[in-house]
């Protein structure tokens, strides 16, 4: 199997999320109001699963390992461009934690921006992808042998094992104070 796979299989759960999320954008116009705690919900899929187990992977493995490589002018400029995506999509995330915060204080102008900067990550999340898909992954598997290929898919595996421990410990250290 090629590494791609697991990150293909990763943007199809992604892709449940955004409709989801589109929803969630309508019921929000039907009855005026947010959930905040459908908010935390999403925003915890969107910052664990899919950028610190996703974009992590395309970032500290498959990226790292194409920076190695002799990349054409143009691949080496559509992974800058996949990496500055990923940035934009953790501002649209902390933008959307920011606005639930001030819905909760009961800030008038928050609703707005909660479906705001939802609508934009769900207009972003199916460009990125369809970007990566259709334009990118299989062009760039080409850059590595099978055998650096099966080594890439076990360090995604190896990724993915330790992600929840590092994750929960954090969680932990946060609360003992030793962050
Ligand atoms: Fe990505
Ligand atoms: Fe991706």
């Amino acid at each position: 199997m090629m590494p791609i796979a697991p990150l293909m299989i990763e943007h199809r759960l992604i892709e449940r999320m955004i409709r989801v999320m589109k929803k969630e954008i309508d019921l929000i116009g039907k009855t005026g109001k947010a959930r905040p705690e459908f908010i935390d919900e999403a925003v915890d899929f969107i910052r664990t699963y899919a950028d610190r187990c996703h974009h992590g992977k395309e970032e500290d493995i498959l990226f790292k390992q194409l920076s190695e490589k002799r990349l054409s002018d143009h691949h080496r400029q559509v992974v800058e461009e996949l990496v500055e995506e990923h940035v934009r999509a953790r501002t649209m995330t902390g933008n959307l934690v920011s606005a639930k915060e001030r819905y909760l204080a009961g800030d008038a102008k928050a609703l707005d921006e909660i479906k705001g900067t939802m609508t934009q990550l769900v207009d972003f999340y199916p460009l990125h992808i369809e970007k990566e898909d259709r334009h990118f992954f299989i062009p760039c598997m080409e850059y590595f042998s099978s055998r650096e290929q099966d080594v890439m898919l076990e360090a995604f595996y190896e990724f993915d094992r330790t992600l929840i421990h590092d994750k929960y410990r954090g969680v932990i250290e946060r609360f003992e104070g030793k962050r």
